[in-house]
């Protein structure tokens, strides 16, 4: 199968070409980022496909079948509409776009065309988090009646001034940009439950003051720019109430706390789960009069080759992943919710 890049930065070096290229169904035809020198360098480093600037060249190569969306948040939506309609499937990276609204113009494009588009919550294809959602399904932690997520870090915001930082590019900051996963991890290990009321604050405050901004490193240092915009959330809080849990949120991509809490809850009635983010989990419970707790053992495998090797078979099986936008398109009505709420400073009600 021929599939196309659009957009070759960070994460489509980091993982979708890679992972492309590990996959032996797969060829990759195309390179496309509209700084010529990227796509260049990627046909030169990866010793296939050619170079284009300009998507809709992809799009119209019949024997390409599938596209990676790489961009910028602010391309998701157009170039995965277009994708879509030219008959191609898609596999979009997070979040699926700035707002719910262009998520659900994306859904809507998908129902039309038919073709897979998926987002990547490449957190579903993790094995701690598939895991956990057995422990849960299978009853081991009881009612899960309450999850508290923390994506905190004391110094981490990305790029500051340039795309990740300025609204009208990537829709919003630390909520958009991390909170997606973190909350994308809640609704899969919970059974993707209804959310029904939001309240939720936002703060820009840290990096506002762009030149005293101190920090020790920086996520995508290459793109920052003190002379662009901040204009987002750099730490955010938020209550949701759903048909299953209550979900806690406190995040921040900078905050006056020297500690990462990167970190969710799972609080059951019969036991409990914390996972630390990206890594493993330990269950907690009382078993036979005594307090237990213990980490599960087992071999982690590359989610976001497990993310592109179920893109590929999906497409051939026309199975409906976890990922599809169907599914993602709930946690982006929640952070439209939670910055509607944070604008409004009021309850909303879904
Ligand atoms: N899944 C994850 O964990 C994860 C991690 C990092 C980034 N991301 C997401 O991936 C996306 C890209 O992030 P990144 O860190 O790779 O950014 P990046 O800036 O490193 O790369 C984006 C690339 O897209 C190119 N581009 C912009 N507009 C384009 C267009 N119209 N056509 C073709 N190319 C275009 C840019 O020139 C750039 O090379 C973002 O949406 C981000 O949220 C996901």
């Amino acid at each position: 199968m021929f599939v196309a890049v659009i957009g070759c930065g960070t994460i489509a070096n980091a993982s979708h070409i890679p992972s492309y290229l590990k996959n032996p169904e797969v060829r990759i035809k195309y390179f496309c980022d509209i700084i010529p020198e990227r796509a260049a360098a990627a046909v030169e480093k990866y010793g296939c496909g050619m170079a284009v600037t300009d998507y809709r060249d992809v799009l119209k190569d019949p024997e390409v079948e599938a596209v990676s969306v790489c961009t910028p948040n602010n391309m998701h939506s157009v170039i995965a509409m277009d994708a879509l309609r030219a008959g191609k499937h898609v596999l979009c990276e997070k979040p699926a776009a700035r707002t719910f609204a262009e998520a659900l113009e994306m859904q809507k494009v998908q129902h039309e065309t038919g073709k897979v588009l998926n987002i990547g919550v490449v957190n579903r294809f993790n094995d701690s988090v598939r895991r956990i959602k057995e422990y849960i399904d299978t009853g081991k932690l009881g009612d899960v009646h309450h999850v508290y997520v923390s994506f905190r870090s004391h110094r981490s915001i990305p790029g500051l001034g340039g795309p990740f930082t300025t609204k009208a590019i990537a829709g919003g900051g630390a909520l958009i940009d991390w909170g997606v996963h973190f909350l994308d991890i809640v609704m899969y290990c919970t059974g993707d439950p209804t959310p029904v009321t939001v309240t939720g604050e936002t703060f820009c405050k840290l990096g506002k003051d762009m030149p005293n901004y101190i920090y020790k490193n920086m996520w995508a240092e290459n793109t920052k720019d003190l002379n662009g915009t901040y204009d987002v959330d750099d730490s955010v809080t938020a209550l949701i109430r759903t048909s299953g849990p209550v979900i806690t949120v406190m995040g921040a991509w900078a905050q006056n706390i020297g500690e990462n809490e990167m970190y969710i809850d799972f609080m059951g009635d019969k036991g409990g789960i914390r996972l630390q983010y990206g890594v493993k989990f330990t269950f907690y419970s009382a078993e036979c009069g005594s307090l237990v707790s213990y980490e599960p053992d087992f071999n982690m495998t590359d989610m976001f080759q497990n993310e592109i090797n179920a893109f590929i078979d999906c497409i051939r099986t026309g199975k409906k992943l976890a990922s599809h936008i169907d599914t993602v398109i709930i946690t982006a009505k929640m952070m439209q919710a939670i910055y509607d709420s944070a604008e409004a400073h009021e309850e909303i009600r879904l």
